[in-house]
């Protein structure tokens, strides 16, 4: 029987343990595992940073949701990140989005810059500027969609369909949507990249990240060599909370996109915002692609205030039920001035907050941000 996404995400982990019939998980903390009486280790483990049950566990989910063939658990998204980018070679250039998880571009340009590789960035969102960015022989092109934090949208398939005329790999940070909203393996990706920090963990207690493979290929073998050897693999507790995190995943992403919407049509109304990024908004300029490539707008929006950054940073921090905090996808609803954090090479607008929608009543918080924008307008 085929079942939906919702339904595999509801249930991961919870077939019957084959020794007590739990229907959770356990956690498997051993770091070794004995040869049988043939010297073999007839169970496939060997030692845990090689492969862990729990860790395998987590990965048959990931790759499972995600339409792959196989899936690698990190310690952090960014480790994941860096795992990608160490299978590649002094020389080969990659193409990153203007807009971008901050922290990629700086792994990506301070660390592997001095390491050879080639890192160009270009508007994703426009494809004649990915045609003409492609002209010159890439690697690998590496989309977030939508983007972080300005919530851009890019057309996942037509940028796959050119990089993959162009002979590069793509790459899919889908951090922000998961594959209840986006599954970028459908649309052509190679590699789907996640911080399972956010919405998989889902309560902002859990640091993880993973990829997810469509096929089974050298890339994936020299990632998993890389995994393997430098070995900055997801710990079993946060690999059986990450699994935990899945089974509510489905009901909590409904709940914080339909407030994401019902906060982004206030917001765009509202006379102290000057813009607001949303691509469930029939305006915004992605929402045509997001229409086709999601299945939910998402529980991300970013606002600009009308004022300047000491305005913007005054409502993150007088507000009652959005937390002044870094990160996204948890139950409670957080709030972030981007450029503060993104530093000196930021180029992201000065007046830019940064929305992540919880789990609250879509009432409180629209009174909380009309409340706070009333304080700063004066
Ligand atoms: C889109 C995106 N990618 C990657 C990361 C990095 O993940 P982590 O913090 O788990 O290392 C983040 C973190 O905020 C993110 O938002």
């Amino acid at each position: 029987m085929k079942s939906s996404l919702e339904t595999i995400a509801a249930r991961v982990g919870t077939e019957p343990d084959l020794e007590s019939r739990a229907l959770s998980p356990s956690i498997q903390m051993a770091t070794t595992y004995a040869r049988d009486d043939q010297g073999e280790h007839s169970a496939g483990f060997i030692y845990s940073r090689l492969g862990n049950p729990t860790r395998q566990k987590l990965e048959s989910a990931l790759s499972e949701l995600e339409g792959g063939t196989q899936a690698l658990a990190f310690a952090s998204g960014m480790a994941a990140a860096n795992a990608i980018l160490q299978s590649l070679k002094p020389g080969d250039r990659i193409l990153l989005p203007h807009d971008i998880y901050y922290g990629v571009r700086a792994l990506a340009t301070d660390y592997f810059g001095s390491w050879g590789l080639v890192v160009d960035s270009v508007d994703m969102t426009d494809l004649k500027m990915v045609r003409d960015a492609l002209k010159k022989p890439t690697r690998l092109v590496w989309l977030e969609s939508p983007s972080n934090p300005q919530v851009s949208v890019t057309d996942i398939a037509a940028v796959s369909l050119e990089a993959k005329k162009a002979g590069a790999t793509v790459v899919v940070d889908n951090t922000w949507c998961t594959p209840l909203i986006t599954r970028p393996i459908e649309f052509g990706a190679d590699v789907v990249m996640h911080s399972i920090t956010k919405y998989f963990g889902g309560h902002s207690d859990v640091l993880g990240g993973a990829l997810v493979f469509a096929k089974e290929d050298m890339l994936s073998e020299r990632i998993h060599s890389i995994q393997q050897k430098a070995g900055a693999v997801l710990d079993p507790f946060s690999c059986w909370l990450t699994l935990r995190g899945i089974r509510s995943m489905a009901v909590r992403l409904e709940r914080q996109c339909e407030s994401a919407q019902a906060l982004a049509e206030f917001l765009f109304r509202h006379p102290s915002i000057e813009k607001v990024h949303y691509p469930g908004l029939p305006t915004d300029p992605g929402h045509e692609i997001a229409s086709r490539q999601m299945k939910r707008f998402g529980g991300m929006l970013s606002i600009l205030v009308k004022g300047s950054a000491e305005q913007a940073k005054a409502l993150a921090s007088n507000l009652h039920y959005f937390a002044n905090a870094t990160s996204l996808g948890g139950t409670e609803s957080l709030i972030e001035h981007r450029a503060s954090i993104e530093g000196p090479g930021s180029t992201t607008p000065h007046n830019l907050l940064r929305i992540s929608v919880g789990l609250e009543s879509v009432e409180d918080l629209k009174s909380d941000l009309d409340r706070g924008l009333k304080k700063i307008a004066g």
